[in-house]
This record gives C-alpha cells, structure tokens and sequence, in this order.
C-alpha cells in the first residue's frame, strides 16, 4: 500500500494512466490523463467509451452473461432477480424508449423513483444514450424536486405510481403532478407501474411499460467522450439552495470502479449490499456503477429496516446470503437499540465484510458491528467520501491495514489528503484542523451545474490551491485520519446531509416568522439533531399549533427529513455587530450547554438570557 500510494501521488499522471487502460472497456484509448488548471481537471482526453457498455455490455462474452446482476427484495416482499443479459436488454429497450421521447444526448433527465430495478435501468439508459440523470432521492418534497429540476433544466422525468414504504404506499406520482404543473418546460412524464395506485394518467404522462416492453433489446451504446457529463446530484452546502454536482463519464467511473473492487475485496461470488438509495451518491457509485461495473451482484431493498419487524435486514441477508454489507452508522445504532436478539435470530454467517459511510462512526458503534453483525470474524472498512468526491478516498484496505474503531483510515490511491490550519499550513499529528484535498483526482466533481464561479467559490478559496472538504479531521502518528464532522454550516442528520441556510429559508417562508438560525445539536440516534431558533413577526403567538406549522412547512419545502427536531422560539436572535447570526452560542445553547467564551461582540447581551429562558418542546 505504502509504495503504490507514494507512487499514485508522487506520479499520478501513470498510475491513473495504467488503471484507466487497465480497468475499463474503451472504444479508444485516451491520449492525455490529465489537464489541469487550478481548480478545473480534465482526466482521460481524446479517450471514448459509454459506461453503461462498462456495466453491462462488457460482461456479456463470458460466464457473467447469466449471472445476476440485481437481486431485488420490495418491501412487501416480491423478489425479482435480473441476470447480466436481462438487465442489458431492459437498459436497452428504456434506451429506445428515451429516443422515442425525444431525449438526446447531454439533455437532463430527472429520476425520482423507488428502490426498484427500474432505477438502475432508468440511470443506465441515461448512460447508454449520453443524456445526464438526475437522481432525486423520493424523501424529497414537491417544492424541492420542483427547484431541481428547473435548475438543471430537465425536460424530462421518470416516477411511478408509488413506492412501499414502511408498510404504506408513498405517493410519488402526487409530487410529480406538483412538481411539473410548475415547470413548463418538462415534456414528458414516464410513469413506473409499481403499486397500482393511480389508474388514470395526465396528458403529459405515458406508461414506462406501454412505450418500453415493445422496443428492440439492443442500442448500441453511444460513443462518448471521458467528458462527457454523467450526471448532476444535488447536496446541501453552507449557503443557499443545494447545489448541482457535476461528475462526468470515464474519472468518475475509474473511481467507483476501483474503490468497489479494492475496498471491498470484491469477489466473484460476493452479494453485495449497499443499504443507500439511489437517490444519494452512495447508491449512485456503490449499489449501481461501481458493482456492475466489475460485474458484482448487487442487491437492492426497497423499504425501510423494521418493516414488518426489526430483523428485516437481517433476514434478507441470511434469506440471500449477503456477503458484503454496507451501511450507515445512524442505522447501525438503530439496530443497537433495537436490540441483539433480532440480529441473533439469523444465521448471517454469509457475511465475510461490513462497511460504514456517511458519518463518523462512534466506536461503540463499531465494536457492536463488528462483533454482533459481523460475528466477530469480518472486517469493516469506515469509507470517507462525498457527494463531491465521487468514491472513497479515506478507508481501510481489508487484509491490508489494522482497523481502528472511530478512525476512517488512510488516504487511497491517488488521494493527497491533509490536515491544515487557518493558514493551509499542514498541523501536527493528533491537532485538529481543516481536511483538505491537494491533487485532483479522477472522480472529483468537475463543478456546480450552470455555477462555475460558486465552485471555485464554495470549494477552492477556502485553502490556497487545495480542496476544502467542509469537514475537521486530525491524523495519527499512523496516518490515520479521524473525521470529525463539518465545520462548516452544514449538518449530518442521520446521514443525510442539510444544509441550516435552508432549512432557515423553509421556516422564513412562513407568514408568522421573522428571522431562524438552525443549529446542529448532537444525538445518539441521528448523529445530530436539528434545532431551530426562531423569532415571530409582531403580534403572532408562539405555540405547540405554529410549532407543528413549522415543522410541517419545512417537510412541505424539502422534505420530511429536514424537519426540526426542537423549535425554540426567542425574542431575538444573538448577532455580531456586523450582523452576523452568532451561530457557536446557539449551537451551545441547543446542546443545553451554558454559554461559554467570549460574549462582548454581541449586539444584544440581553438576547442571551432570553434564549436560554425561551420556551421550548420536543418535537
Ligand atoms: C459528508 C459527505 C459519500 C458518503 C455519503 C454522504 C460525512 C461521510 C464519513 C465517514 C466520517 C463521513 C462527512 C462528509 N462523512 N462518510 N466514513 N466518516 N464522516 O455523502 O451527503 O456528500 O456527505 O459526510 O462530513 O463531508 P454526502
């Protein structure tokens, strides 16, 4: 490990260069690994290929061609599995189906379905025909998808009649109704038939099987260039409304790809389970590209973990027999509450690697997975990445590196990560600082859709000519790195990322209020736990009632996972003379903590007392 990252650092240009030829199928070559002007990367150029050719076509010459590429379990309890070959032909029959809509290459498509096949296929048909998917993950509100798609532009979108859900139907047709009779320019409606529950169809809406089913299973797949974009995912960040990540055809394929393979040893026998959706980036490079791509099967489970009882998960390993297991440590401590005796009940010894993504991992956490879930004999890799990454890179190699509770691991190939001050001066070992990137590499984001100045911006002003990843970190004298969480105005709810300015503009939409400030506060379940200090316009009255309105006006504006955990309503809110909302005194206040440190640029010292006397309920 040490020569080969010292190697992929020190000369990245070759090491990319060879596993690029190495590791993927091209139509031809690429002639130039890199091109790189600070902060804009170009890997792979002059090089052809189609991803979706990468993740299908490639393993159709041998033995995989049978082989199962998904395994699906539905929440009822339907399974469906699609071989290599029946996978390639729906891709391609949704392909012709695309075309037939009128869909071309580099136009966005909008994907805001349930964790069904039809996902993937609909992804992968994006691929094949060079049009760029936009996944939205079905948690998401009417309100939330509809600003999605006007900013990328979407004039097409896929859903279905619904999806199950913790016993019940979520009715995802209705917020693409809401979603699109605001949206001019959205043509076309595709609609999955998955619980039979709408019966009639608006003009603009066709079923996916009445203009799929009849097509041709072959479309040849479509040329493109390493550039080509990909897809746009959008994330939350310190400021505004989330932002379109952009990653293109063949780096970020690279990295998905070789991540899936090294960090999980993947094997040809493995069942490989990644619990994300696909609506976030866990499910776009694990649960989809990166398995299919090396030819893994990958399983896909549509409903929530204690559906019908808390050992779901746990039966569908022993059922199928998973191998591989990827999930996040807010379920994780789920599962601990839940109690052992549900995972005790199956036989999991299937299992033979755990994963951990999405937010620090507390080593209690850990030594519960690890010896409950993983019986003690299978190795966990802490996997360390972002949306804006594309695949991991921070983790442990299983059989290479000792584990280390709490601690995600070291950098992985290619990946020049450090610790720095205020300055960008690298800290000591065992000092906290800022986690940054100094290199490109071939996943990272190639910017914000249709904001290039918000990327440089947002990523690359921070710290002189590096990456600012958002997040605090120290390192061992190891190497090894302890995420500590943002630092920035962004917060980790159960594994989701939020970002507080907007959540803030959800509440303010609301006749009755006149300023929030959104604080994180720490939770044992969830990682942290949104907090909302709010303050009313004259004459409205604080109460459980407008307590519920706001919170139902924030799932209303994004989406039910956004919804504050505690409302606190205040007088006034504690600024700097500047004006600035002083966020590190709320963030005390909301941890129950007192108020420490120095107060005197506060505009309002009596603001203070107020908010620690404000009143306050559970949501
Ligand atoms: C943020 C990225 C890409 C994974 C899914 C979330 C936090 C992610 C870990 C980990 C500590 C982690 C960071 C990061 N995070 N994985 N293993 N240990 N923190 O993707 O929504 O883009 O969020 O999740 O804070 O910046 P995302």
């Amino acid at each position: 490990y040490k020569s080969m990252h010292r190697e992929s650092v020190q000369n990245p240009k070759k090491f990319w260069g060879n596993m690029a030829k190495q590791e993927l199928a091209w139509f031809q070559e690429p002639k130039k690994v890199l091109e790189w002007k600070v902060p804009f990367a170009k890997w792979f150029g002059g090089g052809r290929l189609n991803l979706s050719h990468n993740c299908l076509d490639r393993h159709l010459d041998g033995p995989r061609r049978h082989k199962a590429a998904i395994v699906f379990e539905g929440e009822p309890g339907d399974v469906r599995v699609l071989t290599y070959q029946q996978l390639h032909d729906e891709v391609c029959r949704f392909a012709h189906a695309l075309k037939g809509e009128g869909v071309k290459k580099g136009d966005r498509v909008m994907i805001y379905l349930p964790m069904v096949p039809e996902a993937a296929i609909a992804m992968l048909a994006c691929a094949r025909i060079g049009a760029v998917h936009s996944v939205v993950f079905g948690g998401f509100s009417a309100e939330a998808l509809k600003d999605r798609i006007h900013d990328c532009g979407a004039k097409l979108v896929i859903t279905a009649d619904g999806g199950y859900r913790r016993g019940q139907v979520v009715n995802l047709k209705k917020n693409v109704d809401a979603a699109v009779a605001a949206s001019p320019d959205v043509r076309r409606v595709i609609v999955l038939k998955r619980t039979g529950t709408v019966e009639k169809l608006n003009e603009i809406d066709r079923w996916w099987h009445e203009i799929t089913d009849h097509q041709s299973p072959d479309f040849p797949p479509e040329k493109l260039e390493s550039e080509d974009p990909l897809f746009i995912l959008y994330t939350s960040g310190s400021t505004g409304k989330p932002k379109g990540i952009l990653h293109t055809t063949a780096g970020y394929l690279l990295g998905a790809h070789l991540t899936t393979k090294w960090v999980f040893d993947l094997k040809e026998t493995d069942l490989f389970w990644c619990t994300a959706d696909v609506g976030w980036v866990t499910g776009h490079s694990y649960t989809v590209y990166g398995a299919l791509s090396n030819g893994a099967t990958t399983l896909m489970y549509e409903g929530a973990p204690n559906q019908p009882e808390p050992d779901r998960f746990w039966r569908i390993i022993a059922k199928h027999r998973v191998s591989i297991f990827y999930t996040a440590p807010t379920a994780i401590r789920a599962f601990i509450r839940w109690g052992d005796q549900w995972v005790e009940k199956h036989d999991l010894s299937s299992l033979r690697l755990l994963g951990s993504v999405g937010e620090p991992i507390n080593p209690e956490a850990w030594l519960w997975y690890h010896r409950v879930v993983g019986g003690g004999r299978c190795p966990i890799v802490d996997t360390w990445w972002q949306t804006e990454t594309g695949s991991h890179l921070l983790t442990t190699l299983p059989g290479i590196h000792v584990m280390k509770p709490g601690l995600a691991g070291v950098p992985f190939f290619g990946a020049d990560l450090a610790v720095v001050d205020e300055k960008g001066k690298p800290v000591k070992d065992g000092v906290q600082g800022k986690l940054v990137i100094r290199k490109p590499w071939p996943s990272m984001l190639r910017g914000v859709y249709g904001d290039p100045d918000r990327y440089q911006k947002q990523y690359w002003s921070e710290v002189p000519g590096a990456y600012f990843t958002g997040d605090g970190a120290k390192r061992d004298k190891d190497g090894y790195f302890r995420v500590i969480g943002r630092i920035d105005d962004v917060l980790n709810v159960s594994g989701h990322r939020l970002g507080t300015a907007e959540v803030e503009s959800a509440l303010v939409t609301h006749p009755a209020v006149a300023e929030a400030a959104v604080v994180g506060r720490p939770d044992d379940l969830k990682g942290q736990a949104v907090v909302a200090f709010v303050t009313l316009k004259t004459g409205q009255k604080a109460g459980n009632d407008l307590m519920a309105a706001l919170r139902e006006q924030v799932s209303k504006e994004i989406g039910p996972i956004a919804k504050p955990d505690q409302i606190r309503f205040a007088e006034a809110l504690p600024k700097t003379r500047s004006g600035k909302i002083m966020r590190r005194l709320l963030k005390e206040i909301a941890a129950g903590g007192a108020v420490k440190g120095d107060v005197t640029t506060l505009e309002d010292l009596n603001v203070i007392a107020s908010l620690q006397s404000s009143s306050s309920e559970e949501g």
